[in-house]
């Protein structure tokens, strides 16, 4: 895999033992992980991680959530072994991170692009096919079926300069997967993508999950967090504040929701009472709401399906068509 070097990297002896066993089904561990960047002149510069502890398994969906500069990016940086820690240390596949021939089983998407701005999609994946060893024949069949997943037809023969922000994302989750990675490490995978794209991409991210790859990823869109992933770390200035299951983190202790379809009002007072009766108290019996993303997402393959179909004029309301489309889908 291609590595970009870091001129702040500063390399220190690890302090911690590997605790990891070979049988163990932990694909990433770090143990008091920390990162000290430092200027040029080897000075203290930014503490970005603190004493980071975090295991991720074979199979799982991670998120690294945090605000920016939380330390995210260091820590899928460190973990892929471009940066080396000022102290404790990182384990993959029961490897310390520095091994740099574990990368061949991981995939990376970075933030920022640094693909070849003149070479199309399928020009650029086969470059990286090649930095893999690939047989040809083997590059051209990943090639298509990676063009297919992130859908790229349409572009493959157009150079990389002239895609928008999203088609270049597309490009560069297709370079990620090129090797079939078993660790799939993403960094703001969604950025740059619209709903339809962000949508296609939590999808792929959970149809990999499915196929048994673990997949890593770093984001601040709470709800892509919350649509994919199994447990989530936050970050805040490097430290770790919550480690937990998704569904666990959110769940609101002492509430309980039901949903019923075709209820009468006389039937919704009913509730209300036996609700008091048993000494519970009612804090609302109303329709439920849907996600502004599947709204969206609503509207835009009814449009898609039947064009022109769907048109609002000024003044007239859409809540009706809307809410009886939501509610066919919860
Ligand atoms: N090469 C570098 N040299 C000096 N400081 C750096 C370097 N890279 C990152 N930092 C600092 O380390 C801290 C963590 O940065 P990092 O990129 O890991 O954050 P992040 O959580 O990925 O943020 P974002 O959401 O903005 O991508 C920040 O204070 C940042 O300024
Ligand atoms: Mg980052």
């Amino acid at each position: 895999m291609p590595v970009a070097s870091d001129t702040t990297a500063v390399a220190e002896a690890p302090d911690v033992a590997p605790a990891s066993s070979p049988q163990s089904d932990v694909v990433i561990e770090t143990r008091n992980l920390s990162k000290i960047y430092r200027d040029f002149w080897g000075r203290r510069k930014v503490a970005a991680l603190k004493s980071l502890d975090i295991e991720v398994r074979k199979g799982e969906i991670f998120g690294l959530l945090g605000p920016n500069g939380s330390g995210k990016s260091t820590t899928i940086k460190l973990i892929l072994g471009l940066l080396f820690p000022t102290s404790g240390r990182v384990l993959v596949f029961d490897q310390d991170a520095t091994e740099t021939r574990k990368n061949e089983r991981i995939g990376y998407l970075p933030e920022e692009s640094y693909l070849y701005k003149f070479l199309t999609t399928d020009e650029t994946l086969d470059f990286y096919g090649r930095l893999f060893d690939l047989s040809g024949a083997e590059r051209k069949r990943r090639i298509d079926e990676l063009v297919n997943l992130v859908g790229l037809q349409g572009a493959r023969h157009r150079q990389l300069r002239e895609y928008s922000k999203g088609m270049t994302r597309r490009v560069g989750l297709a370079q990620a997967l090129i090797n079939d990675p078993d660790l799939i490490l993403l960094d703001e995978p969604t950025t740059g993508l619209d709903p339809i794209g962000t949508r296609d991409m939590k999808d792929l991210i959970l149809s990999l999950r499915d196929q048994g790859k673990t997949i890593l990823l770093c984001s601040h869109q709470l709800s892509d967090v919350q649509d994919v992933c199994d447990r989530v770390a936050i970050l805040h200035q490097g430290e770790l504040k919550e480690l937990g299951k998704v569904s666990e983190l959110l769940k609101v202790q002492d509430v309980t929701e039901v949903h019923a379809r075709g209820l009468s009002d006389a039937a919704k007072t009913e509730i209300a009472e036996v609700i008091r009766r048993h000494g519970g108290t009612v804090e609302s019996i109303d329709n439920p709401t849907t996600t502004m993303e599947d709204l969206f997402l609503n509207i835009v393959r009814e449009s898609e399906r039947r064009p022109g179909a769907r048109r609002v004029s000024a003044g007239e309301g859409t809540n009706e068509k809307v809410a009886a489309e939501s509610e066919g889908k919860s």
